[in-house]
């Protein structure tokens, strides 16, 4: 009796949980509460290689706090489960990856049978400037978002990176999200040598109005920033 106590413990004790990997990393609480709420963190604890795309609580708040009411547990879990890849990445197989174009990755979300074909995939692809973007594979306005960086390596296990902006999988808030139409950055402003764009640029191209407490850089990256939620993007 006493040995299957302690076997049930070790087990117990090896086992991956996110939730306490998230708790060193409080620029990530928001998530960390959102994964624990929506259940996604028991989905995620039971599976052996993983990769979380984290965005932190910046980018994060103000999305979710938008999505509150408007959304079921359902679709605010498969949002959340639309940031959890069912492999693990660390950084040298993600430039691997990524150096072949585009690759596919299936999410916890398409694990759910939910999304309609490769709907539960993200794409990821290195731009030429070099930055590693992950988007949505298919629909009008593709979410887009770029990984920052490393937040933490548990091999193969876990793997945690943090992600630019929230990715918003087609289909989970279809009603919600009417297709806007996005203005494309003047051709007279952009340098011709202008490097790939990256999150700090976004901002500069576009001004979400009527929108506080959002913000381009931090809803969502150029060229598709606030389409999904807040439908008015202005050029600037
Ligand atoms: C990875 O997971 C396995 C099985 O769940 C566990 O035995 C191992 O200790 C874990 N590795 C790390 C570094 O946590
Ligand atoms: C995971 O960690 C959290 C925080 O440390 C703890 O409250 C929870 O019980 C743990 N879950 C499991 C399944 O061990
Ligand atoms: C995502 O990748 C697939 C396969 O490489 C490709 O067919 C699709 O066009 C890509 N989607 C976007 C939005 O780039």
């Amino acid at each position: 009796m006493l040995m299957l106590v302690l076997l049930v413990t070790v087990v117990v004790a090896s086992a991956q949980n996110i939730t306490k990997v998230l708790d060193g990393e409080p620029q990530f609480s928001s998530l960390n509460k959102l994964l624990s709420e929506t259940g996604v963190a028991d989905e995620i604890n039971i599976r052996k290689s993983i990769t979380v795309l984290a965005p932190d609580n910046s980018v994060l708040d103000p999305i979710v706090s938008n999505l509150r009411g408007k959304t079921s547990p359902e679709q605010l879990g498969d949002i959340v489960r639309y940031h959890v890849l069912l492999q693990y990445f660390d950084i040298p197989e993600l430039r691997q990856i990524v150096d072949k174009g585009t690759t596919q990755v299936t999410t916890l979300y398409q694990a759910t049978g939910r999304p309609a074909g490769i709907l539960g995939f993200v794409n990821i692809t290195k731009t030429k400037g070099g930055s590693l973007d992950v988007t949505t594979p298919a629909g009008e306005h593709p979410s887009s978002s770029t990984i920052v960086k490393s937040i933490k390596q548990i091999p193969y296990n876990m793997s945690i990176f943090q992600l630019s902006a929230v990715l918003m999988p087609v289909g989970v808030l279809t009603e919600a999200t009417p297709p806007t139409p996005v203005p494309v950055p003047s051709p007279v402003t952009a340098p011709e040598s202008a490097p790939a764009l990256s999150p700090a640029l976004s901002c500069s191209s576009c001004t979400c109005s009527n929108s506080s407490p959002y913000s381009c850089s931090s809803a969502y990256a150029f060229p598709y920033s606030c389409s999904s939620i807040k439908s008015t993007c202005s050029s600037i």
